[in-house]
This record gives structure tokens, C-alpha cells and sequence, in this order.
């Protein structure tokens, strides 16, 4: 290759790997303000309620294959890789206990005033025929930069303990080619989803019961 075309190609890498760079600087500053108000929202809630709703807040930025293979699937060019393209590069996730918290936090997520909803699917009221369930959001948070806000899109799943380890088990089929009986695998995976969410309801009732039994002890 002519010397040229190398130092033009280099370039070329180089300035689109700093645009891909600072792109992915603003999804991630994007998390650590969704993460930090879910956290704010947690802590009070304890000093209110005495228990925290939210378990746990994993959050992941996605990997530049995904992201290719995604904006293919979609028929968008890579060139227009932007903030808008598509909801989930910057993704996190927010495990409860009981079903009613995943409903409570994203009230309190959603109610605050720079926090925009740009879609809600409730795959709890209404779940997939294999079973998941999970409510998603994607929001528009604002990320201050230092001469513009910048608005950027959040996919937040939330969904119950349970739920969360169905879903990580059921994930796994999608990713083993081998799996020799999917047919059985799927049947017996949606068998235990419907379990699950009767367990999880369950649950809450009995939090429930404790909760009447202590505030009666206290009156
Ligand atoms: P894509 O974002 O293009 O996948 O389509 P969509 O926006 O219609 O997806 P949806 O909101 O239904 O789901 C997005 C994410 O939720 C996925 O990337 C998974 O993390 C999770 N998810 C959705 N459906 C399932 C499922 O059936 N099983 C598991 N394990 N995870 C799921
Ligand atoms: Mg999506």
C-alpha cells in the first residue's frame, strides 16, 4: 500500500476511534446518573421504610461487536452511530425483592423532572410466551458536559430476584447452539417461570403479613 493511503487509513482510524471513544464517554456518564439516583432513592426509602427495595444495580455498557451487529440487523450505518440510534447501548439493570418495588422504584425514577420516558414495556402484566418478565424503560437522562447537556437514552430492565435468575438460565439457550432438546428445555422453563411469579407474589403477601404484625405491635 502506498504510503499515503497508510497514513490516510491511520487517521482515519484514529479520529473514528476518538468519536466511538467520546461517544461511549456519555452513555457511561449516562449510568452513573441513573445508578446514582436509584442509590439516593435507596437510601431514603431505607431511612423511611427500614429495608431497601432495590437488591442490587448492575449496569453495562454494550460491547462495540453487539453494537455493530445490532445497527446491521437494523439496516443503520455505522456512520450514524450517534446518541439517538439505539436504546440500549447503555443498559442497567435493577433487581428487587418483590414485584410491588419494581413498581415503587420506577415511579420514583420516573417522576423526577430531568428524567424523561421515551417507552415502558410491562413484560410482568403482560409476559412473553416463554415466560420472561421484566419491566423495561427506556428514559432520557441529561448528561452535563461542559458546554451542552447532553440527552441520553437509558434501557433500565427491572424485574424481582427470581425473575432475574430464570432469566439468566433461560439466556443461555439462546447462546448454546447445542442444546439437544430445545422443545423440552423451553417447555420446562416456562413451567418454572409461571412458578416463579406465583412464589414471588407469595412472597409479598407474606412481607405482608409481617408488616401488619409489627405495626400492630407497635400500636
Ligand atoms: P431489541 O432491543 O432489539 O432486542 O428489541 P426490543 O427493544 O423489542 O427488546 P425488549 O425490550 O423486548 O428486550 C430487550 C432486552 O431485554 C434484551 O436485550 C434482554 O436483555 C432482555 N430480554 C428480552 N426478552 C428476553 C427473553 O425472552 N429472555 C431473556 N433472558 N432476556 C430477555
Ligand atoms: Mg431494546
Amino acid at each position: 500500500m502506498e504510503e499515503n493511503a497508510v497514513n490516510e487509513m491511520r487517521d482515519r482510524v484514529f479520529t473514528e476511534g476518538k468519536k466511538f471513544g467520546r461517544i461511549m464517554m456519555v452513555y457511561n456518564s449516562a449510568i452513573k446518573e441513573i445508578r446514582t439516583k436509584l442509590e439516593v432513592l435507596n437510601d431514603e426509602f431505607q431511612m423511611t421504610w427500614d429495608r431497601n427495595p432495590i437488591e442490587t444495580i448492575k449496569s453495562r455498557i454494550k460491547q462495540p461487536m453487539s453494537i455493530i451487529e445490532k445497527l446491521k440487523r437494523k439496516g443503520i450505518s455505522i456512520d450514524e452511530l450517534g446518541l439517538a440510534s439505539l436504546n440500549d447501548i447503555a443498559g442497567v439493570r435493577v433487581i428487587c425483592a418483590f414485584v410491588e418495588d419494581i413498581y415503587t422504584v420506577a415511579d420514583m425514577l420516573t417522576k423526577q423532572d430531568d428524567i424523561k420516558i421515551l417507552e415502558c414495556k410491562d413484560y410482568i402484566k403482560n409476559p412473553k410466551p416463554n415466560g420472561y418478565r421484566s419491566l423495561h424503560l427506556v428514559v432520557e437522562v441529561p448528561v452535563f458536559l461542559s458546554d451542552r447537556k447532553q440527552p441520553v437514552k437509558v434501557e433500565v430492565q427491572i424485574r424481582t430476584i427470581a425473575m432475574d435468575f430464570w432469566a439468566s438460565l433461560e439466556h443461555d439457550i439462546h447462546y448454546k447452539k447445542n442444546v439437544a432438546n430445545t422443545k423440552e428445555v423451553s417447555k420446562e422453563l416456562k413451567k418454572c417461570a409461571d412458578i416463579i411469579y406465583a412464589t414471588d407474589i407469595h412472597m409479598q403477601n407474606i412481607r405482608k403479613m409481617i408488616q401488619t404484625e409489627e405495626s400492630e405491635d407497635k400500636a
